[in-house]
């Protein structure tokens, strides 16, 4: 399969921000481990962060022909974004949402996903392993 895996805003502080929530991994060092995981074998990916919101649709348009399956951390846009939404319901891909974070433990706007019920699951609170876990899910539904 070819895997498209989408990081949002902040993500790129990863390792320097909050570490008590977030963990200790940097982004890169997170994507290498997931890369080279068991899990991971035999597939391809692409990785994709940005802050920004038109840059993730983009990304996620740009890799609709090559995609087979995407795992996206859209972070706070996870909470509000309708045009993220709309672009994974538009390429048609089966879509993980994951949170390294337990958003349904912390503030009440993180209990809002917009992203929910256009991908096929949601997986969060599990730190890095819940990478991992959106993978497995792809795993199965392939
Ligand atoms: C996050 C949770 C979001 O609420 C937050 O805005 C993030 C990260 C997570 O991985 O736990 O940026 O998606």
């Amino acid at each position: 399969m070819n895997i498209l895996v989408i990081n949002g805003p902040n993500l790129n502080l990863l390792g320097e921000r909050q570490p008590e929530v977030y963990g200790q991994d940097t982004l890169e060092e997170l994507m290498v481990w997931l890369e080279t995981s068991p899990e991971a074998m035999d597939h391809s990916f692409k990785f994709y962060q940005s802050n920004h919101e038109g840059v993730i649709i983009d990304s996620i348009q740009d890799e609709r022909e090559w995609a087979d399956g995407m795992i996206i951390n859209a972070g706070a846009f996870t909470h509000y974004s309708y045009a993220i939404r709309d672009a994974i319901s538009a390429i048609n891909i089966p879509t993980v949402e994951v949170h390294l974070s337990a958003i349904m433990e912390r503030e009440d706007f993180r209990k809002i996903s917009v992203l929910k019920d256009v991908c096929i699951d949601q997986i969060y609170g599990l730190g890095k392993q819940s990478y991992i876990e959106g993978l497995k899910i792809l795993n199965t539904n392939e």
